[in-house]
């Protein structure tokens, strides 16, 4: 086994024994000795953090991980990184995902190591992690904490977030009372593990494995399980053998990989998150995915996963039915064979090898009896946004798939705030809700696009408005929203020249976003604009606010 171990990426002191003898000096101090150094170096990507609560099980996967290290005759070496929790981070967890990507990648080139194991989970925490990875290109596989178990209340499963977004709906519509909707807080996050809707989190652990940078049955199962251990252990052992074989992302991570994961997507009916994901990760690689290619992939391929928000179960359920192996199998006429996957075999391969569990079909439907017909993401074109925009549609009001309606503009998440819910401001049903300046130049495009209803509308049963906004939504957030429309208004895109009352006309059938304003007009609101935002002036958010892209350039930052 010759692997490079302790003596790669020697640190510069100018005399290359000196370092060595150095290096081993204070590996000495740490316990190692003449054996250990002689063994693949195996470092292991920490992202548990007290703030990531989703990460609560990482230390005894952790532990898991080593041993397989150990076992597979390597040495296990964990670092911890920046972690990103979703829900802990203020103003978003996307302003910091390239950040992470950065300080990961560096973590992983600048220390010795002759492979990695990426331990992530939360939203954000495996993109950031398969970005750096496909920079680095070194040996790496990835694992995901895996999904939280449901949590019960008066008889009814309850899951993180769907069930929190559609309760708190019912809590301003007046249906739950102060103590009711106290209950219910409790029971939406009841174990260890990610989000168990096919949120963001989930949708990136079910892509890893359609990408073949997990192990098989690594996308889904719980945290809490047993499973999960074992999957750390197999992990571990894993990483050893592509130390040595020298696999790295670059030979995995291929258009044709990139491809499956799209149709995996689709079939999921995955988070819109995920686009922008992949797309920055495809980058990494110097392949290009457009929103259309998503387009593309969701029009040929039905939604087949029973999960919430565009079905009505959880991951915990997709596992038992066979997880990500059991729908890769009903989806193999869509998908290409050749992919070399983390695990050794090829995805042909791998499908040859596969059998469903009986029964599975309900939760994982077959090709012929989806659950949704195809078509579940739509790529969006139109004068709003000229570089496009999507929705979700699988998660939309049939109802309001094609509607014109007069805009209501919100300015800012504080002008919404203060606004939305004063009825003084007169917002009827038929109207469309713009909200802009939450785009990545903006504040880092956060997950506000499913814009809330207003109170008054809410209490009056009123469920779903066409929504627009050049920013994100949760993976776990349904309704007919607009997002990731580009050019965002921050960098002069027409959505910031869009005045209370203009007529906005969607037609999701045929592609289109109009905003039915004329060119004169428009030039001539141009002249006047004012941009509301002052930017960044220092540090992280100042760089990022330079030099980060438009979403459908996957919101990396220019010069990765
Ligand atoms: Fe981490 Fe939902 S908060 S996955
Ligand atoms: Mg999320």
């Amino acid at each position: 086994m010759s692997t490079g171990g302790f003596d790669r990426k020697l640190t510069s002191y100018g005399d290359a024994g000196f370092s060595k003898f150095l290096r081993r000096a204070f590996l000495a101090s740490a316990g190692l000795d003449a054996v250990d150094l002689s063994k693949p170096v195996i470092g292991i990507a920490n992202t548990a953090s007290d703030y990531t609560t989703c990460h609560r099980d990482m230390p005894a996967l952790l532990d898991a991980v080593k041993r397989g290290v150990l076992e597979a005759g390597g040495i296990p070496f964990q670092f911890t990184t920046m972690s990103i929790p979703e829900i802990l981070v203020n103003p978003t967890s996307m302003l910091f995902r390239n950040l992470m990507a950065m300080e990961v990648e560096e973590q992983i080139t600048a220390q010795p190591m002759d492979a990695v194991v990426l331990l992530g989970g939360c939203d954000k925490t495996v993109p950031a992690e398969l970005m750096a990875a496909a920079s680095a290109d070194i040996p790496a596989i990835s694992l995901v904490v895996g999904p939280m178990m449901t949590g019960n209340w008066r008889g009814e499963r309850l899951g993180a977030c769907t069930d929190c977004r559609r309760l708190w709906t019912d809590y301003r519509g007046g249906v739950l009372d102060e103590d009711e909707i106290a209950e219910v807080n409790t029971e939406l996050c009841p174990t260890a593990g990610t989000c168990m809707v096919m949120g963001t989190a989930s949708t990136m652990g079910c892509v890893l494995e359609a990408l073949g940078m997990t192990l098989p049955r690594a996308g889904t199962a719980p945290a809490v399980s047993s499973e999960r251990l074992r999957l750390g252990v197999a992990t571990g052992r894993r990483a050893v053998e592509l130390a040595v074989a020298d696999l790295r992302p670059s030979e995995i991570l291929t258009r044709e990989a990139f491809e499956n994961a799209m149709v995996a997507l689709a079939a999921i009916s995955g988070s819109t998150n995920a686009i922008i994901h992949l797309t920055a990760i495809a980058r990494r690689l110097g392949i290009e995915l457009t929103i259309d290619d998503f387009h593309a992939a969701s029009q040929r391929v039905p939604v087949l996963v029973d999960a919430k928000p565009a079905g009505s179960r959880y991951l915990p359920d997709m596992h038992i039915a066979g997880g990500m192996p059991a729908l890769l199998k009903e989806l193999e006429p869509l998908l290409h064979r050749s992919p070399v996957t983390v695990g050794g075999p090829t995805m042909g391969e791998l499908l040859d090898g596969w059998a469903p569990p009986a029964g599975h079909q309900d939760m994982i439907r077959p090709l012929g009896e989806p659950l949704k017909p195809a078509g579940a993401l739509v790529a969006l074109h139109g004068s709003l946004f000229p570089d496009g925009a999507i929705i979700k549609a699988a998660a939309a009001s049939p109802h309001l798939m094609s509607h014109r309606g007069k805009a209501v503009v919100f300015d800012s998440l504080d002008d919404l705030a203060e606004r939305m819910d004063d009825p003084a401001v007169g917002i009827e049903p038929d109207d469309v809700l713009v909200l802009r300046n939450i785009g990545p130049a903006a504040i880092g495009m956060p997950e506000a696009g499913a814009i809330p209803i207003p109170r008054y509308l809410a209490e009056q049963g009123v469920r779903d408005m066409v929504r627009i906004s050049d920013g994100r939504m949760s993976g776990t957030a349904y309704g007919t929203v607009i997002l990731h429309g580009s050019p965002e208004a921050a960098v002069g895109g027409p959505l910031a020249l869009v005045r209370d009352g203009d007529i906005i006309e969607l037609d999701v059938k045929a592609q289109r976003l109009e905003l039915l304003v004329g060119e004169e007009e428009l030039e001539r609101r141009r002249a006047e604009y004012v941009p509301p935002v002052r930017p960044p002036q220092r540090g992280w958010r100042r760089l990022y606010a330079e030099r980060v892209q438009q979403a459908r350039l996957g919101a990396d930052l220019d010069f990765l």
